[in-house]
């Protein structure tokens, strides 16, 4: 008995002991509403994400607890990394989408906000009305609508007339984009290593690898991925059909980023290039149009700024 209340003491005395030496707390600096969103979006994301997304944390006082703040300050801090809204008036419209856009996936897969962090704070899980909420405004950015008044044969011309303009385009030349990159018209030919549909701006593309990206996906050794690999991504508008199936519409665009750590070591190991619409002209006044690109994939940083997961190629 005595021995019990002996180890009950000692342990009370080593939790007390401990919250002095913990880690530093996060500094908390108040987050401004994000610009252009409706209050309630904005609610959402204030309630859910800022705790870890922002200048703006709220700690309960078991978050400060040792040894719990140890996890706690270091979801904090790797969520700032990752994501800060507090820099949202510095990012431009096309980045803002699209980090929520991206947000809204992460919410559907149920990783975020963080499930551990949910536990605790049950108050800041999504009910099924917020992400409604999310989902209706991201779709009042959708083309779909638009699209779906297209007569159907308009996509079949335009699928036509990007076969007609490419074909053209092997005898006059593409101009390269403006940081030099020279477009490369062989990606048709490569693997297809994903799909993805987004229906805020109505698009679905294909992301093509070439043989040795593919080859790094077959061997696991994707992060980093190997000097040499390049991702070709291409983008439709979707057509809307009167039967209700969509399908490619007119040519976007095709994007593509090249690995090399040395070469392009200061754009973040990548060469980026993107060609619009079927006269693929380059896009872009000048070579710092690739700021914009690296700063919407740098959240992938940890995954060497691919978003892509790959197909496995088993199935
Ligand atoms: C308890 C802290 C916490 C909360 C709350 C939280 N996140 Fe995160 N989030 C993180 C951490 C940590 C990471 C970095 C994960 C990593 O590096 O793997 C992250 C990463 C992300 C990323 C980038 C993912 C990537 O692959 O780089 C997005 C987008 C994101 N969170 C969205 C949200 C949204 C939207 C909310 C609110 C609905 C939210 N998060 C709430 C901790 C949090
Ligand atoms: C608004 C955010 C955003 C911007 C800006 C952006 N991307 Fe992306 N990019 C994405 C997302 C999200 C994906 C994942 C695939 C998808 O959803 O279509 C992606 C995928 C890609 C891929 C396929 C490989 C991968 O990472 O999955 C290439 C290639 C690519 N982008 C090139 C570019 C280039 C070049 C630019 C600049 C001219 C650019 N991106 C700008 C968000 C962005």
């Amino acid at each position: 008995m005595k021995k019990t209340r002996l180890i009950l003491a000692l342990l009370g005395t080593g939790i007390i002991a401990i919250q002095f030496c913990g880690p530093e707390k996060p500094e908390s600096v108040p987050a401004h509403h994000l610009t252009g969103l409706p209050d309630e979006v904005n609610n959402i994301i204030r309630n859910s994400c800022f705790d870890c997304h922002s200048s703006q944390t709220t700690l309960r006082w078991y978050d400060k607890l040792s040894p719990i703040n140890q996890l706690v300050y270091s979801h904090i801090q790797k969520g700032r990394q990752a994501l800060d809204f507090s820099k949202w008036d510095s990012l431009t419209p096309a980045t803002r989408t699209g980090i929520l856009y991206y947000s809204l996936n992460k919410i559907l897969e149920g990783e975020m906000p963080l499930p551990s962090y949910t536990t605790v704070h049950p108050a800041k899980s999504l009910s099924n009305e917020d992400i409604q909420t999310l989902k209706q405004f991201l779709m009042t950015k959708t083309l779909r609508d638009a699209a779906a008044h297209t007569p159907n044969n308009k996509a079949h011309q335009q699928r036509s007339g990007f076969a007609d303009s490419t074909t053209t385009i092997f005898q006059s030349r593409v101009l390269p984009a403006p940081n030099g990159i020279e477009y490369i018209p062989d990606y048709r030919n490569w693997k297809v290593i994903s799909i993805t549909d987004r229906f805020d701006n109505g698009t679905m593309r294909i992301i093509y690898g070439n043989e040795i990206a593919v080859k790094a996906i077959l061997e696991c050794k994707t992060n980093p991925w190997p000097d040499g690999s390049i991702f070709a991504k291409a983008a439709w508008k979707q057509q809307t059909n009167a039967d209700g199936s969509i399908t490619a519409g007119d040519f976007v665009q095709v994007e593509f980023m090249i690995k090399d750590a040395h070469k392009y070591a200061t754009t973040a190991g990548w060469g980026w290039a993107r060609w619009r619409g079927p006269s693929l002209k380059p896009y872009g006044d000048k070579a710092i149009f690739t700021a914009a690109c690296i700063s919407c994939h740098t959240p992938q940083r940890d995954n060497d700024y691919v978003f892509t997961h790959p197909f496995t190629f088993k199935h």
